[in-house]
């Protein structure tokens, strides 16, 4: 590894989950610091290079002390990854039940909101950069997933103020829009790794799904320096699947 982010300070949020696990692991490969955020925290070691801290992210004062805490460990932030999403409920809008369609708004795009307002004055300091993990069902969007869509659409509109915003502060804003990728979030969804691959592999044009450890490593890129001309924008992951 070429350490491309040598000594930066990450907070990662829905750090438990696969994609999490997988960009903290990439983080590091790298010589970034990380604080893993989930709403319980991760089981790690706490080492001179990892944290992990509990917080719900839909609650801006816990937020705001995960990030003081985060800079007080690590003297400084550089990287905000907004991965945390809610088990979104399904279901036709008329059947959605309100809570649910609150709920994961509140999480996916309200929650993306908090942190990122809390880490900008720290990340105004280091010329940072905010990650807003979406979803190819931000750009299109499926039957019975109103909620999750809108939320990742609105994470999409979201990145791209804060890249307004910010950019004459040096702060970069940028997101990255997934296709399925094989983790444990779509297995217990569809209750077998067989049944992933047969629900979800023929809408991806490629003729598969993606692994964590790719959506790692463009973590990693959008992130580093080689991506420092890149803001505002969206890197589609999704084999495809919205070429149709
Ligand atoms: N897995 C895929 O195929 C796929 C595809 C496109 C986009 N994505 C996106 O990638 C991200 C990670 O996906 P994953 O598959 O690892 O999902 P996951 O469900 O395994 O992980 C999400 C994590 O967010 C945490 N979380 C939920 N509510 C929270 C809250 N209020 N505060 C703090 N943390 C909270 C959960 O505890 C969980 O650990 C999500 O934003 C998801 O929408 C995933």
């Amino acid at each position: 590894m070429s350490e491309k982010l040598r000594d930066r300070v990450a907070i990662i949020t829905g750090a438990r989950g696969d994609l999490g696990q997988a960009i903290a692991r990439h983080f590091m490969a790298e010589g970034a610091k990380v604080c893993l955020v989930d709403l319980h925290a991760p089981e790690t070691e706490d080492t001179n290079d990892m944290m992990a801290l509990s917080c719900d992210v839909t609650d801006p004062e816990a937020v705001e002390a995960t990030v003081a805490a985060t800079v007080k460990r690590f003297g400084r932030l550089d990287i905000v990854v907004n991965n945390a999403a809610a088990e979104a409920r399904t279901g036709k809008i008329c059947d959605l039940p309100v809570d649910a369609w609150l709920h994961t708004l509140n999480v996916n795009l309200n929650g993306a909101y908090f942190v990122s307002r809390a880490a900008l004055p720290h990340l105004r300091e280091t010329k940072g950069v905010i990650l807003n993990i979406a979803s190819q069902l931000g750009h299109v969007t499926a039957k019975g997933h109103a909620a999750y869509s809108a939320s990742k659409a609105g994470l999409l509109s979201l990145t791209r103020t804060l890249a307004l915003d910010h950019a004459s502060e040096g702060i970069r804003a940028v997101s990255l829009s997934p296709g399925a990728v094989m983790t444990d979030r779509l297995i217990r969804r569809a209750g077998s790794e067989e049944q992933v691959l047969a629900d979800h592999g023929p809408r991806h044009p490629i003729g598969r799904i993606g692994t964590p450890d790719e959506i790692g490593a463009m973590a990693a890129f959008l992130v580093s320096d080689d991506a420092a001309f890149i803001t505002g924008s969206d890197l589609l992951a999704d084999g495809g699947y919205t070429l149709k």
